[in-house]
């Protein structure tokens, strides 16, 4: 399968894409769902700043391997040296980069960061430029909104995303205010009509055949599945609900790749919802440490984590960044936009 995200994107088959999801969309996990037909895996949203300034950010919040493509990093990010600062360090080992501006926790809004930047979509395009101008083609740089109130307004800022060239865009379409309910469709079929690069709709999708609904009827190029994914991490294989063979990977998996018990054992927690019993899950999703959970998943379904020499080549490979003085390198964004004619040769470089 091909890893440039383009390519994909840009085929007539729906791209099924596995959400960012902070704790969970992990190595571990990114490794489990590639085997069950997801084309591309996004890392949970990492903070650009803590990223590029710290090697303990860098190493607790990013691992991957060689089977780990195509794979975007996102990140949270509010400055846009920042951004491509850290983007740089991380391109050796992924596609692509995407920035979050649709998270509406308060700690991220209050920060200036997620859904908070959809106010101001000259500071995202900044954003966004200062990556495509620092790294070439196909390396992606990306964006995922959530929708505003006014639709119209989210499409002037995909728009003014596509002038920056931005290289797809993912529309999470519900509001910041917005929950579980369903997705606005028509203000996701609007955005569709208004600007053409690849879109990738997310929200709502339980099922395969609703993951194939949502791609025809808002003829976006991809599709992104985030909690189904949790409860179902095979759903791209058209499982209706966990099959076993997940689970006994997922044991494998998370033996061979560093993973915490609480992340571990609350996968399974989700992958179980659907397939284990009431009663039977109100002991399980109680209990308090991985002998006792591995007790239970083999005196329930016969099933323990096993040594697996297919699995070797899933260890984490060794990042080594390049972390040099990146004060040096940074250009004044404000030249380069006030100049046309300096924009178009910068542009030029990259899309030919
Ligand atoms: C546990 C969890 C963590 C999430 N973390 C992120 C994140 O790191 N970045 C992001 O852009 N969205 C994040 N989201 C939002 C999802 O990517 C997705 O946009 C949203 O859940 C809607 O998709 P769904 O209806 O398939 O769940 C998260 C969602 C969940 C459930």
């Amino acid at each position: 399968m091909s890893t440039d995200i383009l390519e994909l994107l840009n085929s007539p088959e729906m791209t099924k894409v596995c959400a960012p999801m902070v704790r969970y969309s992990k190595l571990a996990f990114r490794t489990l769902v590639r085997r069950y037909n997801c084309d591309v895996c996004f890392t949970p949203m990492i903070v650009a700043d803590s990223f590029v300034k710290a090697k303990e950010a860098r190493d607790n919040e990013f691992s991957t391997n060689v089977g780990d493509k195509p794979l975007i990093v996102q990140f949270a990010a509010k400055n846009p040296d920042e951004f491509a600062d850290a983007a740089e360090l991380v391109a050796p080992y992924c596609n692509g980069v995407d920035l979050n501006c649709g998270c509406p926790q308060s700690w991220v809004m209050s920060d200036g960061y997620g859904a908070r930047l959809l106010e101001n979509p000259q500071l995202v395009k900044d954003l966004v430029l200062q990556v495509r101008n620092r790294i070439p083609a196909p390396f992606t740089v990306s964006v995922k909104i959530r929708l505003l109130n006014d639709v119209k307004k989210s499409v002037n800022f995909c728009r003014t995303m596509e002038q920056a060239g931005v290289s797809f865009l993912t529309v999470h379409a519900r509001t910041p205010q917005m929950r579980k309910e369903p997705i606005n469709m028509e203000g996701l079929k609007l955005i569709r009509d208004c600007v053409d690069v690849p879109l990738i709709a997310n929200g709502n999708v339980r099922s395969l055949e609703d993951a194939e609904a949502l791609h025809k009827e808002s003829k976006c190029q991809g599709v992104m599945v985030a909690s189904a994914m949790l409860k179902n991490p095979a759903i791209f294989s058209g499982a209706p609900v966990t099959p076993l063979s997940c689970v006994q990977d997922w044991l494998d998996i998370s033996s061979a790749i560093p993973t915490k018990f609480l992340v571990m054992y609350q996968h399974l927690v989700f992958m179980l919802e659907k397939i284990l019993p009431y009663e039977e899950r109100l002991v399980f999703n109680v209990l308090k440490d991985s002998q006792s959970v591995y007790d239970f998943i083999e005196s329930y379904y016969n099933l323990k984590p096993r040594a697996r020499s297919d699995l070797d080549f899933i260890k984490p490979i060794d990042c080594d960044y390049y972390v040099k003085n990146f004060d040096k390198k940074r250009k004044s964004l404000d030249v380069l936009m006030d100049d046309p004619d300096t924009n178009e040769s910068f542009f030029s470089g990259f899309f030919n």
